[in-house]
């Protein structure tokens, strides 16, 4: 069967193209390669042995959309990543956001009906929850207006989804990631953020291959045990094998509703100086940070309630924090010897 993944040479996007193949599906990617770079697709040749499809234009398209998805007309599935996703970048630049985002999804959307495409998969996100007001957070945890215009799209979008399905015979599941780390265990694909990362595992690692003076620690005056932030970090692959089984579901015809949402992390949550300690320990490198100030937008803690998708979808993150930092870290090693 052939799967389209956008987005497919981004962080989560390459990882699940693996898992795809693995899993005996044939992958195609549609990419702008905005945010990432052609020979990642090399790169999963190179772990899987099988070449994916690759095709590189803009899905805001709406012609270049309709006209790939005209040459393939046998797409059983999609899995839709393409997606801007830099939250600080999404509060300075909004519309860029909004168009983007919502106008990359109405146009697949679009084609799905016209070629009667039945499953479609949602890279969605935590941030939908803002600041939970009960913790652990849940799929029937009250979604909030969340605080950047990136996490807005991701909400507007689970809404055209829901209404998508109202009004056309398909099946959708949008998966709510918590924070997805570390890098595949090849060391030949993983986080690649253009510019300074806004995110902690790759700004950690820049700084200890010493791309970066020191990692700013941003607040440790929150009410949590050790003062610093709270979130749910995931391994990227065990994040990515949950895209195939939530893929398996919709087509072995096990879906309980046309619209289903699943929160994906570990259950469990780790402070920022945990992390730090983890990353220590596991790389033998002392890392150079300060604590600074807080940094607007950030939420205190937050961490998943992953039981339906643990009884649902059998999924399970089976990865630790260690082996996240340790891949993370050698995929930075990689990085720097290329
Ligand atoms: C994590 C913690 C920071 C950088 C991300 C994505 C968002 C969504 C959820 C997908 C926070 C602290 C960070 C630094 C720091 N994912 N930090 N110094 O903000 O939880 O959001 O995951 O949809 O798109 O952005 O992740 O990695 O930016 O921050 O102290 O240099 O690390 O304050 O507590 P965040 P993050």
């Amino acid at each position: 069967m052939k799967i389209l993944v956008t987005g497919g040479t981004g962080f989560i996007g390459s990882h699940t193209v693996v898992e795809l193949q693995q899993s005996g599906y044939e992958v195609v990617i549609v990419d702008n390669l905005y945010n990432s770079t052609r020979d990642v697709v090399d790169a999963i040749e190179q772990i899987t042995g099988i070449r994916p499809g690759f095709e590189e234009f803009d899905l805001v398209d709406e012609k270049k959309t309709a006209d790939f998805f005209g040459r393939h007309n046998d797409i059983a599935g999609i899995i839709h990543f393409a997606a801007f996703k830099t939250v600080p970048e999404s509060v300075r630049k909004p519309l860029k956001y909004y168009r983007n985002n919502l106008i990359s999804l109405l146009n697949v959307l679009d084609c799905m009906k016209e070629f009667n495409i039945p499953y479609f998969v949602f890279s969605s996100s935590c941030t939908v929850y803002g600041q939970p007001e009960k913790l652990p957070v849940s799929e029937a945890s009250p979604v909030q207006r969340p605080w950047s215009p990136y996490g807005n799209t991701k909400l507007i979008s689970e809404e055209i989804l829901e209404d998508m399905v109202k009004a056309h015979p398909l099946k959708v599941i949008s998966l709510r990631y918590f924070n997805p780390i570390g890098a595949h265990d090849s060391a030949l694909i993983g986080e690649l953020p253009v510019g300074i990362p806004d995110n902690l595992v790759p700004y950690i690692t820049q700084t200890a291959i010493g791309k970066r003076e020191a990692l700013n620690v941003y607040g440790d005056d929150y009410n949590t045990p050790d003062g610093t932030a709270i979130r749910d970090y995931l391994h990227v692959m065990d994040l990515a094998a949950a895209h195939v089984v939530a893929l398996d579901r919709m087509i072995s015809g096990k879906s309980k509703s046309n619209y289903e949402v699943f929160n994906l992390g570990t259950g469990k949550g780790c402070s920022v100086l945990e992390v730090i300690r983890s990353f220590e320990k596991v790389s033998g490198v002392k890392l150079n940070y300060r604590i600074v100030e807080r940094r607007p937008g950030d939420v205190e803690q937050v961490w998943a309630d992953t039981s339906l998708a643990n009884r649902e979808l059998g999924w399970k993150a089976g990865r630790d924090l260690d082996d996240m930092m340790r891949t993370a870290w050698n995929w930075e090693k990689a990085l720097a010897n290329k």
